[in-house]
């Protein structure tokens, strides 16, 4: 598949996603009753990181028992885990920076892949090998809104997933701005309710995330 395919393709499941819960896991149990919990909360995709050593056993596990929910794997940093994820079958990957050298292989993978910037020049680096859905990493430390609006006048056809800092409060404001695809944020799976099994906290946030969505995009 071609960057222009894969790109198209990464812009419409983001854009139906609408918020992307960053999870993190340390059992398959929590994979799969985390996911399960965000299904029932109406929420169709996740980015799985790779911060833990069970992700990508967790990958394989969900793509296998919960076919329902679209995985992106993040912090995807090496080769390896590159070609782990795509043999695993991820739906997308996540990063949250972007070597010239990772950028290029990205570039050249057979499934979408959402590359993470921070500034102008970064975002122009990525634009010249084909992506045009990026990840604005860490999203309001690098300005927020305020960067948004900044990079939507030079680049209008960049689309963003920012990322780091969004909350139920901020996310209305970040889903209406004309180059957000979506929004990416952890506070739907805390990993303190993760950790201590309260699937029901999850499921609630999840289904008050999915009506924020609804409420920006109809
Ligand atoms: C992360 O790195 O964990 C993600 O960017 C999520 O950030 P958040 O916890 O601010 O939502």
């Amino acid at each position: 598949m071609s960057i222009e395919h894969t790109q198209l393709e990464a812009e419409r499941l983001l854009r139906s996603a609408g918020i992307l819960p960053v999870v993190t896991i340390h059992t398959l149990e929590q994979a799969r009753e985390t996911c399960a919990a965000l299904l029932r909360g109406g929420i169709p995709a996740i980015e799985l990181t790779l911060r833990t050593p069970i992700a990508m056993e967790a990958l394989s596990m969900l793509k296998a028992e919960l076919p329902g929910i679209k995985i992106g794997m993040g912090t995807v940093v090496t080769p390896r885990q590159l070609d782990e994820c795509v043999k695993r079958g991820a739906d997308f990957l996540v990063t949250p920076g972007t070597s010239a050298a990772m950028a290029k292989l990205f570039a050249q993978a057979p499934i979408p892949t959402v590359p993470g910037g921070a500034t102008p020049t970064e975002f122009l680096s990525l634009m010249e090998l084909g992506f045009r859905v990026c990840k604005l990493f860490p999203a309001n430390a690098a300005g927020g809104l305020n960067m948004l609006k900044g990079l939507h006048a030079p680049l209008p056809e960049l689309k963003l997933c920012p990322t780091g800092g969004m909350n139920t409060e901020n996310a209305p404001e970040f889903l209406k701005q004309p180059n957000v695809a979506c929004i990416g944020g952890s506070w739907m799976v805390n990993l303190k309710w993760i950790e201590a099994g309260e699937w029901d906290k999850v499921e609630a946030a999840s289904r008050e995330a999915a009506a924020i969505v609804r409420s920006v995009r109809g």
